[in-house]
């Protein structure tokens, strides 16, 4: 705490991220919900090639080549497109563009458990919020996300940390009940579902569907998210964008991020490797006695037997691996634990089952 601080800086509780090593360290990292699998080598001969002169010159600010890219594999217009440096910041702007602030405001809606973000960028904005809470089998009460009386909507499908998927009827129930107001649907995990609320964006126009290459592409150390939406949106997020910083997204990541999008059928089939390497382990961990709900995701919401999912933290730390708690109301019973490769993931089970007989 400093005097200097302001009463912003002083209140805010700011967003915890998952534990990162330290350079050096070796330890099995199933806590952030990274890519195991390395993007393709096309992506790295980009990287090599990158020109230092080119370096000289302030990047292009709408990043127009990866916008094309995104408008191919997306099947959308690059005017429906905007990009940002993560689907953090362009979940920043678009709180920043849709939702009102101020005490007299109609509160956002979100899930009580969801993206952990969605607190803080409400409380940072000054956007009142009113969190739903979800349905004792972790899935989104979608009625109560219908009564129309919200400022606005923001969910993650499939949610985090629960790994569950909304249907799209149901998503679309949500866009139809809140006509006036921004839905935003993080789509950060998509990949892994095979589902998308983008075929409804011609039929509503109130749609914003945010997506990363942090996931599915093997780039989190890139930094490169985007929304999708009506072109009325994306020139909202861009107003909000050239009032914060003009050049969010440097110029290495724009060519890098255009080649991987390119590279659809590699991440694709890292995309399957994932999700068999994930119904393996979930099948795994059922057979020794955890709760694990079926996930869409890249991750598994686990609930152990035997131990505390923190003690289980706590033991799997001291092996060297590492994964997600929260000790929160409702999930602290569970762990967040991300797909690794085939090889990591024994490792953990190999772990878990030491714990288990207390070693
Ligand atoms: C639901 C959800 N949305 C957004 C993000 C942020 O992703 P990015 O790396 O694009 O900022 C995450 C990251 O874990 C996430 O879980």
């Amino acid at each position: 705490m400093s005097r200097f601080w302001n009463e912003k800086t002083r209140n805010i509780e700011p967003y915890v991220a998952g534990e990162q090593p330290k350079p050096g360290q070796k330890i099995i990292k199933l806590n952030t919900n990274e890519n195991p699998y390395p993007a393709s080598p096309k992506v790295r001969e980009v990287l090599s090639e990158v020109e230092i002169g080119s370096l000289a010159r302030y990047p292009e600010t709408s990043s127009l080549v990866v916008r094309n890219e995104l408008a191919k594999v997306l099947d959308v217009t690059p005017e429906q497109v905007f990009c940002g440096n993560g689907s953090d910041e362009v979940l920043a702007f678009s709180f920043q563009a849709f939702f009102e602030s101020g005490e007299s405001a109609a509160p956002l809606l979100v899930p009580d458990i969801s993206y952990s973000f969605y607190p803080v960028y409400a409380e940072l904005y000054s956007i009142p919020l009113r969190k739903i809470p979800l349905k004792d089998d972790f899935s989104i009460d979608v009625d109560a996300f219908c009564e129309g009386n919200g400022g606005g909507v923001a969910f993650a499908n499939p949610n985090a940390p629960t790994s569950l998927l909304m249907d799209l009827s149901d998503v679309e129930k949500i866009l139809s009940s809140n006509p006036d107001h921004v839905v935003l649907v993080d789509e950060a995990y998509a990949a892994f579902s095979g589902v998308t609320a983008r075929t409804l964006l011609p039929k509503y126009k109130n749609l914003l569907v945010t997506g990363t290459l942090s996931k599915s592409h093997s780039l989190a150390g890139l930094r490169l998210g985007f929304a999708v939406g009506d072109p009325e949106l994306i020139e909202g997020l861009t107003r909000i964008r050239d009032s914060f910083n003009s050049y969010p997204v440097d110029a290495i990541a724009q060519k890098v991020a255009a080649v991987a999008i390119s590279e659809n059928d590699w991440v694709m089939e890292n995309v399957r490797k994932i999700c068999s390497t994930r119904d393996r382990i979930a099948e795994e961990l059922r057979a020794r006695g955890w709760v694990v709900p079926e996930s869409k995701t890249n991750f598994l919401f686990a609930k152990p037997s035997g131990l505390t999912a923190e003690a289980i933290y706590t033991n799997l730390r001291g092996k060297g691996i590492l994964v997600r708690y929260f000790n929160k109301p409702r999930i602290s019973e569970y762990l967040r634990i991300t797909i690794g490769t085939d090889e990591e993931m024994d490792a953990l089970l190999k772990a878990v089952d030491e714990i288990a007989g207390g070693n």
